[in-house]
């Protein structure tokens, strides 16, 4: 078959390049062919905010945001959240296949088995005042595992790689728990190895004097299920972050601190806690249509409700309205989704919403869920950020293994001034120049 090309006529010098097309992309480098002298740059693509550039080949995971379909490694997400256990998606999501009940075990043991802080860690983490924001202390806290394990940085060897692995998904959940005890001032408690991941940090959370945590299987599940819905998203800000930080070969602990810090901003993992905000403010049922009438006006956004890829039904979202009925069914209802759900309905029927093409998010039912659990709003971003550790690290090693991986470093078009002549600080006159001064 004839190699699919596309044909560029370059009116400025009349010539004609032809840029080979590689899956429906054209390679930004392949631009660079394009000039009007040959002591000239090229042609750059410019591109804010990723809007139409493809940074990376994947294997990891598949969104077609138009008909909201979200897999796993070919895996459609309605499958795996309901066959399999968090752990085993991340064995999925990490190594490309679905693990042997061999292999499944062994992974389990290898995480249940590195869900010990180090008590220098358990130190550090008291070191920050009551009511300090669990991200902010997450964020630091896996930042800190650096200094702990030196031998992270040998980012190019496949088993210090797997260990690394095996630490920051096994402790991830202990570091959050831990974050959670200390704002409340309890002791912490140690990991239960007896437990499924879900379970043990439940223990870890909410155990008191009872000699042995007993989760309650249902929620339990529930927590499983939002782990797997939240467990990798393609390139999404905090991946991006993750692999752009990762491509400098920083070691993981890091890196991850960086994708998490990426994650706690509002407009991406935060959303979650705003919504929660939003529906507070909101407060009743009947005064949904006022509060749509004042997103429309400008002033602010429908939290939970729009994303950059999907244009359709979040397929996430759907999962957890669903997994939402269970959990209520032992909690009794939280009020805020009556709200929610006047909300949904308003939105998608009013034209604003509907040109669009504004959804819910996973993050628009996700806190309401986290909340019936007894989770407080500060700690939802968190949440999130211990699935999503998975992702991150699935990504990170992907990136490692790309030969046509370098140091992330995009172009800019300068717009700044031309050369000027350095001005001596007693000419430079008693006017302020700047906003700063
Ligand atoms: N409420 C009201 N209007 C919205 C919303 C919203 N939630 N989201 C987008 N819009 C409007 C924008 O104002 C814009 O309108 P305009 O064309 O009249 O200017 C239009 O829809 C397009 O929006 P953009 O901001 O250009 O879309 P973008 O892809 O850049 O942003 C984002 C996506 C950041 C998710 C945005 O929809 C948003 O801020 N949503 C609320 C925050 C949120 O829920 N974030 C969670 C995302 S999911 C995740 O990270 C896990």
């Amino acid at each position: 078959m004839e190699k699919e090309v596309l044909s560029i006529l370059d009116r400025r010098t009349n010539a004609t390049y032809d840029l080979p097309l590689y899956k429906g992309t054209v390679r930004a480098m392949d631009l660079r062919r394009i000039k009007t002298a040959p002591d000239e740059f090229g042609l750059m693509s410019y591109d804010p905010a990723f809007m139409n550039t493809a940074s990376c080949q994947s294997a990891v995971t598949f969104i077609d945001g138009d008909k909201g379909i979200l897999r796993y490694r070919g895996y459609p997400i309605e499958q795996v959240a309901v066959q399999c256990s968090f752990l085993e998606v991340a064995y999925l999501v990490l190594f490309g296949e679905l693990p042997t009940s061999l292999e499944l075990n062994s992974w389990v043991d290898s995480i249940t088995h590195h869900t010990m802080l180090h008590e220098y860690i358990k130190k550090f983490l008291e070191g920050f005042r009551l009511r300090s924001h669990p991200m902010g202390m997450f964020i630091s806290t896996v930042s800190a595992l650096s200094t702990l394990y030196p031998e992270a940085r040998d980012v190019h060897d496949a088993e210090t790689r797997k260990l690394q692995i095996y630490r920051l998904i096994g402790k991830v959940p202990t570091i959050a728990a831990y974050t959670y005890r200390h704002g409340l001032g309890f002791p912490y408690v140690y990991p239960d190895n007896d437990l499924s991941y879900t379970a043990n940090f439940m223990n870890m959370l909410w155990k008191m004097v009872e000699p042995k945590y007993g989760a309650n299987p249902v929620l339990a599940r529930a927590l499983d299920i939002l782990f797997i819905l939240h467990a990798d998203h393609e390139q999404n800000c905090s991946t991006n972050v993750m692999r752009s930080v990762g491509s400098a070969q920083a070691d993981p602990y890091v890196s991850v601190a960086a994708a998490a810090a990426a994650l706690s901003g509002p407009l991406h993992g935060g959303a979650n806690e705003q919504v929660l905000n939003m529906l507070d403010e909101i407060g009743s049922k009947d005064r949904v249509p006022a509060y749509v009438e004042h997103v429309k006006a400008g002033h602010g956004k429908l939290m939970g409700f729009g994303h950059r890829v999907y244009k359709n039904y979040d397929p996430r979202a759907k999962i957890i309205k669903q997994t939402a009925d269970e959990v209520f069914k032992v909690t009794g209802t939280n009020p805020k989704l009556d709200i929610a759900l006047e909300l949904e309905r308003i939105a998608l029927e009013d034209e604003y919403f509907v040109k669009r093409k504004l959804y819910p998010n996973v993050d628009f039912y996700s806190g309401i869920i986290y909340q019936a659990l007894g989770f407080p709003p500060e700690m939802f971003t968190v949440l999130f950020a211990i699935p999503r550790t998975v992702g991150w690290l699935a990504q990170w090693q992907e990136m490692l293994q790309d030969p046509e991986q370098k140091i992330a470093r995009p172009r800019q078009i300068y717009t700044g001034y031309g050369p000027r002549d350095f001005v001596p600080i007693d000419k430079r006159g008693t006017k302020a120049t700047t906003s700063v001064a």
